[in-house]
């Protein structure tokens, strides 16, 4: 750029871009609109039943008769994918989460009831073993506290093909083992669902922004951290590692997670790899939001676009969001 052409800096005007609403519209380099988002939701078991998460304002967990009604609203918004956590009871949790790939389960059960009711509503299950297993740790952990890599991967595959025959269009490995995308891919295959995606989290930090999630699966691991398998948030380079990894091992779309302490990574990742790019808004970025606003610290609906627009801005091509249907709804005004 020859900075010369403009020796006075006010012939140089760039306020003239942004001196009404439709200039500023039409010279607007990132977009949003509701069919970039993905909606996380939380189901449980039961019937005609809501719970309010204390750490979530104004996100419940839900049985799935509730979620259904719920969907009409989603869809007709023109959001195009949800993303469903189950809640398991206690007494469903053991030390080898057998339960991740129980077919009868909440998540393959909501899965056929889903299709059933919205075909074309994309669904994309949470690869991982944490709301299954007694110790919370997204792994199988071995006697002395060990995270065991290989014996997980093999619970994985079972559990990404138990979504796959429900009907689920993406599993997303969201454990941060090591050759699990890979094995997925190969045991979807292998078992004939050669059209099931897989959108993998790739740079999955070991993150405090999680807590309110764990809090509203009741999934926190019982002892010791995830930073043997989650990355360390001072680490960049390793995340184009990770998604280099993942996308040699056959990821249709990868994840970087959080999003809005993690842009730089977001956009390394974009210019980086000819593949989309999903980023998740996680439930402390809500959170921190939501009580912000309910303090009248800032304003709710401005925030909200603000946040989701600045991920887009970064490289993300789609965005998960607890917001996806509050901003569907302003999206739309
Ligand atoms: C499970 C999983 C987690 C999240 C998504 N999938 C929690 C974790 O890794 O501890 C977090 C999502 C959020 O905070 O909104 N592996």
């Amino acid at each position: 750029m020859n900075s010369s052409l403009y020796p006075n800096p006010l012939l140089n005007r760039l306020r003239r871009n942004r001196k009404n609403a439709s200039i500023r519209e039409l010279v607007s380099e990132t977009t949003l609109s509701a069919s970039d988002l993905v909606y996380p939701v939380f189901l449980m078991e039961g019937k005609n039943t809501e719970e309010p998460i204390h750490s979530m304002p104004g996100i419940s967990r839900k049985t799935i008769d509730l979620f259904l009604e719920e969907l009409k609203e989603i869809v007709n918004l023109g959001i195009r994918a949800i993303a469903p956590f189950p809640v398991v009871p206690e007494s469903k949790k053991d030390s080898k989460a057998t339960g991740s790939y129980d077919p009868e389960g909440l998540i393959p059960e909501c899965i056929r009831q889903i299709k059933e009711a919205f075909p074309e509503l994309l669904i994309m299950t949470d690869v991982a073993l944490d709301p299954y297993n007694t110790d919370g740790h997204d792994g199988l952990v071995s006697d002395s506290g060990e995270i065991l890599n290989d014996q997980t991967v093999e619970v994985l595959c079972k559990m990404a093909l138990c979504h796959a025959e429900a009907g689920a269009d993406f599993v997303c490995p969201s454990d941060m083992m090591d050759g699990r995308v890979g094995a997925i891919r190969k045991a979807l295959d292998q078992a004939g669902y050669t059209s099931t995606s897989i959108m993998a989290y790739s740079a999955k930090y070991a993150s405090a922004f999680y807590g309110p999630f764990r809090d509203a699966l009741h999934s926190a691991p019982k002892a010791g951290d995830k930073k043997t398998y989650q990355m360390d948030p001072a680490n960049k380079l390793e995340a184009l590692r990770e998604v280099e990894a993942d996308i040699s091992e056959g990821a249709d779309i990868v994840m970087v997670k959080p999003a809005g302490p993690y842009l730089d990574v977001i956009s390394n990742v974009h210019s980086t790899f000819p593949i989309p790019v999903a980023a998740y808004q996680v439930s402390g970025e809500y959170s921190m939001i939501v009580s912000a606003a309910e303090n009248g610290f800032i304003d709710r609906s401005s925030v909200i676009l603000e946040s989701l627009i600045g991920i887009k801005r970064a490289g993300a091509t789609m965005i998960w969001t607890y917001f996806a249907k509050e901003a569907a709804i302003l999206l739309k005004k």
